[in-house]
C-alpha cells in the first residue's frame, strides 16, 4: 500500500474487523512508545479505541510495555460532569487504560474544567441551569481560561508525538463538530444532537448526556507528528468517505486531516466499504468553501 507521504496522501489500511484494527493500532502505539519512551500521546475516548487500550494493557501485563515515562493528553472532556463522574472522560480513561498500564494521574492531561463549574449540567450557550444569570459571564470567562491553559500545556509539551483519533458519524474529530469554520484552539462546543444521541448509550437516558464539552481544536490535533485514525462499523462508512474522498470542508471536520503530512487510517471492512478503490490512491485535496 501507499507509504510515501505527501499532502493528501493519507495512508489507509483496511483490516477485517474490530479485533484486527485494535491489534494494528496497539502495535503502532507500542512501536511509538518503544522508540520514544517519553512520548507524548494524544488519546481519544469512545468505543473505537477500547480494544486498542485493552491490547496495550495486555502488553503491559506481559511485561513488554513500559509506560512510566509517557505523557498523555486527551482530546476532550464533557462539561457538566465532575472529574469523578463515571461517564467523565477522565473516568473512562482510568478504567480503560490508565489503571491497567500503571499510569499516574500527574502524567495524564485533560481540558481542566474548574470543579466549581461541574454542576452546570444542562447548559446552553445562553443559560446555565443552576448558576445565577449574573455569574454566567464569570463561568464563560473561567472556561475560556481553561481552554487557553490547555493550549499552553500542549505548546509546553511540544505537541504530541502521536494523536489517536476516532471519527464521529457526522465526521467530527474530538468534539470539533461540523460547522462553518475550523476552530484552531481548544474551545467549548455545543454538542451536535446526533453526537448526543450516539453517546446516549453510555448514559441512562439522552437527557443525562451533557449538551456541552471542551475540545482540543484542529490546531492542537495538528500539533501531532503522526495521526492515527481508527474507524469500525458500517455507521462510520459515510463519514470516512466524506473525510478522505471528499473536499476539505468544516462541514466534515475530519476532512482537514487530508492536509496533515502523516496520517494513517485503519478501518475495518464495514467502515472502509465506501473507500474501496480509494484505499491506496494518491489524491490531491480539494476544498469547499462552506
Ligand atoms: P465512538 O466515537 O468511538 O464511540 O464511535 C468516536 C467519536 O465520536 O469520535
Amino acid at each position: 500500500r501507499s507509504v510515501s507521504r505527501g499532502l493528501g496522501d493519507v495512508y489507509k489500511r483496511q483490516v477485517k474487523n474490530y479485533e484486527k484494527m485494535s491489534e494494528k493500532a496497539a502495535a503502532l502505539l507500542f512501536a511509538q512508545i518503544t522508540l520514544k519512551p517519553d512520548a507524548v500521546l494524544g488519546l481519544a475516548t469512545g468505543s473505537t479505541p477500547v480494544g486498542t487500550y485493552r491490547k496495550l494493557t495486555e502488553l503491559y501485563r506481559a511485561g513488554r510495555l513500559d509506560c512510566s515515562h509517557i505523557t498523555t493528553v486527551n482530546l476532550d472532556e464533557y462539561l457538566g460532569l465532575s472529574a469523578g463522574h463515571p461517564q467523565s472522560y477522565r473516568s473512562f480513561m482510568r478504567k480503560n487504560l490508565f489503571d491497567g498500564i500503571g499510569l499516574s494521574a500527574d502524567r495524564t492531561f485533560f481540558p481542566e474544567i474548574p470543579e466549581s463549574l461541574s454542576d452546570c449540567r444542562k447548559n446552553t450557550s445562553t443559560s446555565i441551569v443552576g448558576i445565577r444569570n449574573e455569574t454566567i459571564q464569570d463561568v464563560e470567562t473561567a472556561l475560556a481560561e481553561a481552554c487557553r491553559r490547555y493550549d499552553k500545556l500542549l505548546r509546553s509539551l511540544g505537541g504530541t508525538d502521536l494523536q489517536l483519533l476516532g471519527i464521529g458519524r457526522n465526521g467530527h474529530i474530538g468534539f470539533n463538530e461540523p460547522g462553518d469554520t475550523f476552530i484552531r484552539n481548544t474551545h467549548t462546543v455545543m454538542l451536535a444532537e446526533n453526537t448526543r444521541q450516539a453517546n446516549a448509550r453510555f448514559f441512562s437516558s439522552i437527557d443525562d448526556v451533557p449538551t456541552r464539552a471542551c475540545t482540543m481544536g484542529i490546531g492542537g490535533i495538528f500539533s501531532a507528528k503522526k495521526i492515527l485514525l481508527l474507524a469500525n462499523g458500517a455507521q462510520k462508512a459515510q463519514a470516512l468517505q466524506a473525510a478522505f474522498c471528499g473536499p476539505v470542508t468544516p462541514q466534515v471536520p475530519a476532512s482537514i486531516l487530508q492536509l496533515h503530512p502523516d496520517v494513517t487510517v485503519i478501518a475495518d471492512e464495514a467502515a472502509g466499504q465506501l473507500l474501496a478503490d480509494g484505499l491506496s490512491a494518491r489524491r490531491k485535496p480539494t476544498f469547499a468553501v462552506p
